[in-house]
C-alpha cells in the first residue's frame, strides 16, 4: 500500500486528525538500529535476574508454560500496537496519545506510562548497582584473590546504585541512537555465547538433569491467579510494554521500516535469552543445593557457586557480570528515553537539563528500594499485596500492575479513539506480509487481550492467592 500525499495528509491519515505541533524527529541509522536498540531494552534483568526468580517462585515448567503463551497471545500483539502507535504518531507517549486524541483524559494514560518508567528505573538501578558489585567484586578476586562476598554494607549498595543511574544518564545524554546500536551488535550476540557456556558447565554438575525436568515439565496442578498474572505481567516487563518504551522507539522508525519483522524478531530474542537463563539457573540449583523459590536474590546465590565449579569461573564471572550491566545499561537507557522523550518534545526542555533531572529524580525515589537491599532495612516490615519489602514492593506495584493495567488500557484507546484498522494499516505499510494476519491481529488485540488481561487482574485481585 503507498498513498502519497503532503506529510501533513500522511499524519492525518495515520492518526486521524490533523498535525499539532511539530513532526520532527531523529531516526534510526538503518532499521537493524531499531531492532538493536529495541532488542536491547527487552533483553536486560528481566530476562536474567527477573524471569528465574518469578520462575523459581510460580512453579516450574508451569510458569514456563503459562509464560510462552502469554508472550506469544497477549504480549506480541501488543508489542505491534505500540511499536506501531509510535510510528503513526513520531512521539513520546503522552504526545502519541495527544495526536490521536487531542485534549482527551486519554492523556492520563500516557502520564501513568512515564510514572512507571521512572518507577522501574528507580529500583532495577538499584539490581543493576548490585551486578555491577559482583563484577568489582571479582575483578577484585582475580587481582588480589580471596573470597567473593557480598556485603550489602549500605554505603556500597547506594554508591553503585547511583554509579549505574550515572551510567544511563550519560548514554542518554548523548540521545539514543548513537552507541547503543554499536555496542549491542557486538555485546549481545558474547551474552549469548557466555550463558551456553555457563549452561553446558551446569548441565554436566551430578544431579543437573532434576532441575532440567523441573523447569521444562509442567505441573498443571500448579497453574494459579497467582502464577498466570505473574507470567503474564513478566511477559510485559521481559518485553518493555505497557510503559511506551517500544511506543518511543517505534516513533524513531521511518515508515519504510517493517514493524512485524521488528517486533517478531525482538520477542523471538528475548524470549530465548529468558529460557536459556532457566537452563542456566534451574540446574545449578539442584545440582550445587538452592532453593529455586529463594526470590530476587536466587541468581546472586546459585551463580557464583556456578562459577566456583567452573574451570576458569573467574573470569568468566568477570565476563558475564560486565554483559549483564551491559544489558541492563541498555534497558535502563530505554527507561529513561521515554520520560526524556516527554520533557524534550512536549515542554521543550534540554536533552541534559531533562537526563539529569530525571536521573536525579530516579535516585530520590530509587534509595528506599537501595536500603531495602543493604543492611539497614528501615521498610522491612512493609507488607503489601503479598510481598515483604520496599523494593518486592516496587517490583509488584511496577512492574506487574502497572505494566498490565498500561497494556490493556493502551488496547482500550487504540480500540476506540486510534481505530484498530487504522492500526494494522500502519503496520502494513512497510510489511506487506502483514495482510493475511490483519484480522486475526486485529480480533487479539480486540477481544482476546483486553479480555485476558482484565480477567487475570480481576482474579488475582479478588482471589488475594
Ligand atoms: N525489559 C527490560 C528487561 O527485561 C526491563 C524494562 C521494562 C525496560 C520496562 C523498559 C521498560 O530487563
Amino acid at each position: 500500500m503507498r498513498m502519497e500525499g503532503t506529510p501533513e495528509d500522511v499524519f492525518r491519515r495515520r492518526t486521524g486528525v490533523p498535525v499539532t505541533g511539530s513532526t520532527r524527529r531523529g531516526q534510526w541509522g538503518s532499521q537493524i538500529g531499531f531492532i538493536l536498540a529495541a532488542a536491547g531494552s527487552a533483553v536486560g534483568l528481566g530476562n536474567i535476574w527477573r524471569f528465574p526468580y518469578m520462575a523459581g517462585q510460580n512453579g516450574g515448567g508451569a510458569f514456563l508454560l503459562v509464560y510462552l503463551v502469554c508472550v506469544a497471545l497477549i504480549a506480541l500483539p501488543v508489542m505491534l500496537l505500540e511499536i506501531s502507535l509510535g510510528r503513526a504518531t513520531q512521539r513520546n507517549p503522552v504526545g502519541a496519545i495527544l495526536a490521536v486524541a487531542p485534549g482527551s483524559r486519554w492523556r492520563y494514560l500516557g502520564y501513568l506510562a512515564l510514572l512507571t518508567g521512572l518507577a522501574i528505573l528507580s529500583y532495577y538501578s538499584v539490581i543493576a548497582g548490585k551486578v555491577l558489585t559482583f563484577c568489582t567484586l571479582y575483578i577484585r578476586r582475580a587481582v588480589m584473590g580471596g573470597a567473593v562476598t557480598y556485603s550489602g554494607a549500605t554505603f556500597e549498595v547506594v554508591i553503585y546504585f547511583a554509579i549505574f543511574l550515572v551510567l544511563t544518564v550519560l548514554v542518554v545524554s548523548g540521545g539514543v541512537q548513537r552507541g547503543i546500536e554499536r555496542w549491542t551488535k557486538i555485546l549481545m550476540p558474547l551474552l549469548v555465547v557466555i550463558m551456553a557456556a555457563i549452561i553446558v558447565r551446569g548441565l554436566f554438575l551430578p544431579g543437573a538433569m532434576r532441575g532440567l525436568r523441573w523447569f521444562l515439565t509442567p505441573d498443571f496442578s500448579k497453574i494459579t491467579p497467582r502464577v498466570v498474572l505473574n507470567a503474564m505481567s513478566q511477559g510485559f516487563f521481559s518485553l518493555s510494554l505497557g510503559m511506551g518504551a517500544m511506543l518511543t522507539y517505534g516513533s524513531y522508525l521511518s515508515r519504510k521500516d517493517n514493524v512485524l519483522r521488528c517486533g517478531v524478531w525482538v520477542v523471538v530474542f528475548d524470549t530465548l535469552i529468558a529460557v536459556m537463563a532457566g537452563f542456566m539457573i534451574f540446574p545449578a540449583v539442584f545440582a550445587l543445593g538452592g532453593d529455586p523459590a529463594a526470590g530476587s536474590t536466587l541468581i546472586f546465590q546459585v551463580l557464583p557457586k556456578v562459577f566456583g565449579a567452573m574451570e576458569g569461573g573467574g573470569l568468566i564471572a568477570i565476563v558475564f557480570f560486565l554483559l549483564l550491566c551491559v544489558a541492563a545499561l541498555t534497558s535502563t537507557v530505554s527507561l529513561l528515553e521515554v520520560v526524556t522523550a516527554y520533557f524534550v518534545d512536549e515542554r521543550g526542555w534540554s536533552r541534559t537539563r531533562t537526563v539529569w533531572s530525571v536521573g536525579g529524580a530516579a535516585l530520590i525515589v530509587g534509595i528506599p528500594s537501595a536500603l531495602s537491599l543493604a543492611e539497614i532495612r528501615p521498610w522491612d516490615t512493609l507488607v503489601l499485596f503479598g510481598k515483604t519489602g520496599f523494593l518486592s514492593v516496587m517490583d509488584f506495584v511496577w512492574g506487574n500492575l502497572s505494566l498490565a493495567i498500561g497494556s490493556l488500557l493502551l488496547c482500550l484507546f487504540a480500540i476506540t479513539r486510534w481505530r484498530l484498522a487504522r492500526a494494522a494499516a500502519e503496520i502494513e505499510e512497510g510489511a506487506p506480509a502483514f495482510a493475511p494476519f490483519k484480522g486475526v491481529w486485529t480480533f487479539f488485540v480486540r477481544w482476546v487481550c483486553p479480555i485476558s488481561i482484565a480477567v487475570i487482574l480481576a482474579t488475582k485481585v479478588f482471589s488475594l492467592g
